[in-house]
């Protein structure tokens, strides 16, 4: 599915103290949201040409010719690479006195209904340049492999006309080749109406089917669809109309939904076998009982809703009723501008009343399955992409215990170290 042209590499790590594969089924919600699979060492990890070969005892590890790269792990803990399954990694711009308004008591809707919001970044991403793009996420994208990140989707969005998502969805997927980490793209054109369809959401979802989702798909750019489901934004029937043609058209979906008003989308992305549903600030009591007898993800936002000032997604109440949670960045220039892992990760902990074995989950192979790579990505397995994190401690209780803190001493991917 995602094979590339990047580099792979050959790699042993030795003298691993504490190994989490997190390996198993592949959707996980209640108790299997704890099982991480932990491995006292010491133990071994073996990537060959970039894939996972031997993960286990160091005292069953396969020999290996001495000219293989060797890291001593000298103890410490090493896990599955994370996931972010949800950013809007490429916009132009910045929106700071934004977020001092909202500092100062304004909300994220009257913002956006005079004129700043998604509308103000569409504006700074149609001026800005593929260069000026690949530049500004270039940043975030050196910052993320420090924490630990091999994989991460990326959503267009702010174009909404046709030479802006092309350029948005182009820029993702030199990104994606320039640089280590993996950049999934999703075609987000229903972010918000476009200018030239103000009023007429319905006339610029007919655009979308009709011109975009063709586009997208005969130039390879992106993987899954998305839309923003949201009152002022686009409707549940909107919703339902653009992501059926999408799948008819072989796209995978996901939604933004629930975030600020309960419309009701999680239900619909439960309803439609979406990978994922995100956000569910304000999902209902009936939607979460769908979600979890669905195949669709509950991928929950913690930084936006930190952002946002937000009360924080009901995690506890979705994984006891057997929601498979991921957590994500979603990274953007608005509600969050932030992708840290360690603050997530705090913030999951402390906060949403998630264990540290259920955060782990969510960023590792409940996140994987969010984009749709479970089976390639997202556990310490066999088969699997060479993608891990060697922390500086002897546990992965760390990353909730020494709280906002990277601890991440080197990152792998594809068998190839990135020491920190
Ligand atoms: O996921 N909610 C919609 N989209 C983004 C925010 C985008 C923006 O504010 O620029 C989100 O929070
Ligand atoms: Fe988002």
């Amino acid at each position: 599915m995602m094979e590339n042209n990047k580099r792979k590499g050959d790699l042993l790590i030795e003298n691993i103290g504490e190994l989490v594969t997190v390996a198993g089924s592949t959707r996980r919600g209640r108790e299997a949201m704890r099982d991480i699979r932990v491995l006292s060492g010491p133990a071994s990890v073996l990537i060959r040409d970039g894939k996972i070969v031997y993960a286990g005892p160091a005292a069953d590890c396969p020999q290996v010719e001495p000219e293989v790269e060797r890291i001593d792990a000298e103890g410490h803990c090493v896990l599955p690479g994370f996931v972010d399954s949800h950013t809007h990694l490429v916009f132009g711009g910045f929106r700071e006195d934004e977020f001092q308004w909202r500092l100062a008591g304004e909300s994220y809707m009257s913002i956006m209904e005079k004129g700043g919001g998604i509308a103000a970044t569409t504006t700074a991403t149609r001026e800005a340049s593929a260069e000026e793009l690949t530049e500004a996420a270039l940043l975030h994208l050196r910052s993320m492999l420090r924490m630990g990140v091999t994989t991460m989707e990326a959503k267009s969005g702010y174009g909404l006309d046709k030479e802006t998502e092309l350029r948005q969805l182009e820029v993702a997927k030199r990104l994606d080749e320039m640089q280590p980490i993996d950049v999934v793209s999703t075609y987000l054109g229903a972010h918000d109406i476009a200018p030239e369809y103000k009023g007429d959401p319905d006339g610029y979802i007919d655009f979308i089917i009709r011109e975009m989702l063709p586009l997208v798909k005969e130039k390879g750019l992106a993987r899954n669809v998305d839309i923003f489901t949201e009152k002022n934004v686009f409707d549940l029937e909107q919703s339902r109309r653009l992501l059926s043609a999408a799948q008819d058209m072989g796209f995978a979906t996901k939604m933004h939904a629930d975030e600020i008003y309960p419309l009701g989308g999680a239900g619909l992305a439960a309803d439609l076998g979406c990978l994922s549903a995100d956000h569910l600030l304000k999902i209902s009591d009936k939607d979460i009982d769908k979600m979890a007898k669905s195949q669709t993800v509950s991928t929950l936002l913690p930084l936006t809703a930190f952002s946002l000032m937000d009360d924080y997604a009901l995690a506890r109440k979705m994984i006891d009723a057997g929601c498979a949670v991921a957590l994500a960045s979603d990274l953007n220039p608005g509600s969050c501008f932030s992708c840290s892992i360690p603050l997530m990760i705090a913030l999951a902990t402390i906060y949403m009343h998630m264990s540290v074995e259920e955060a782990v989950t969510a960023l590792t192979i409940n996140a994987a399955t969010a984009l749709g790579l479970q089976d390639e990505i997202g556990s310490i397995e066999e088969g699997k992409a060479g993608d891990v994190v060697i922390l500086r401690y002897p546990s992965y209780k760390f990353l909730s215990y020494h709280f906002g803190m990277n601890i991440v001493e080197t990152t792998v991917k594809g068998g190839i170290p990135y020491h920190n």
